[in-house]
């Protein structure tokens, strides 16, 4: 059993968010969620457009309140957005006064660590998402793809304990898609990171999660938990995996 004060746990207890204070009938968009995500777990939020995905997290990321209940980080509540978590946004939020590998170096540069070394881990970084020979380019320079990996690896660079990530691989081509997930299952592996994930696809969500929580909509919470066992590399065409898929997505529709 893992105390609630663990490194990397993180607790969502009974968390709603109503975005619209005046009118209790809209902007409801999550209401009364739990659930609790151990430390170097893979976890995944799916669930249709909408049921407060992203809601959910960015008050986990500290950047939104919740009008009720709390997230408990490492035990502690989260009031605000903190260096134990990385957050990769449903769009690419590069600076864009800053080049690919400036941006990448943004975080480490803010704690102070020596230019050598953060060059050499930006570097690494640029090289771990298949950007070599666009380090100098500025974001308007890059397709959408390629500036969603610079955020990637923007994310990656302070080596937080939590990754938060919101369709991180959504505006990517097929081949870099699967080669992201193939990349970010092996940083998971050897860095060990709690990683809580949403996407849209169910397959991604299988390839990658140790439990899958699927949310519905009006208001937004988790309808149904999936633990997917299966040993990795998974294999998409599998009848294991065609069995969770289908079960998946009869609780989303
Ligand atoms: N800043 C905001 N102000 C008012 N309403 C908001 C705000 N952000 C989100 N909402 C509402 O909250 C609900 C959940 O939105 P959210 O962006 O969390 O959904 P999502 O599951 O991430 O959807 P998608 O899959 O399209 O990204 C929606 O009804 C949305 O209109
Ligand atoms: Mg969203």
């Amino acid at each position: 059993m893992v105390t609630d004060d663990a490194r990397g746990k993180v607790v969502v207890r009974n968390v709603t968010k109503q975005f619209d204070i005046e009118n209790p009938d809209q902007g409801l968009a999550i209401k009364n969620v739990n659930f609790t995500v151990q430390p170097n777990e893979f976890m995944t939020i799916v669930g249709r457009s909408g049921c407060g995905k992203s809601t959910m997290l960015n008050i986990i990321a500290g950047l939104l309140n919740p009008t009720e209940g709390e997230v408990l980080i490492h035990g502690k509540r989260v009031t605000e957005p903190g260096l134990d978590r990385g957050m990769v946004f449903q769009s690419a939020s590069l600076f864009p006064w800053l080049r690919a590998i400036e941006n990448i170096e943004f975080g480490p540069r803010n704690i102070g660590k020596p230019r050598d070394e953060r060059r050499a881990l930006a570097q690494d970084l640029i090289k771990l998402v298949g950007l070599e020979g666009f380090e100098n380019k500025y974001p308007r320079e890059l397709s959408g793809g390629m500036q969603q990996r610079v955020a990637i690896a923007r994310a990656m660079a302070m080596d937080p304990e939590i990754l938060l990530m919101d369709e991180p691989f959504g505006s990517l081509d097929q081949l870099t898609r699967e080669d992201m997930q193939r990349e970010l299952l092996r940083i998971w592996e050897t860095s060990r990171k709690t990683v809580i994930f949403v996407t849209h696809s169910i397959l991604e969500a299988i390839y990658l999660s140790d439990r899958i929580l699927v949310f519905c909509p009006h208001p937004g919470n988790v309808r149904k938990e999936f633990t997917i066992d299966l040993p990795r590399p998974r294999q998409k065409s599998s009848t294991e995996y065609m069995a969770y898929y289908e079960e998946i997505y009869e609780n989303i529709s």
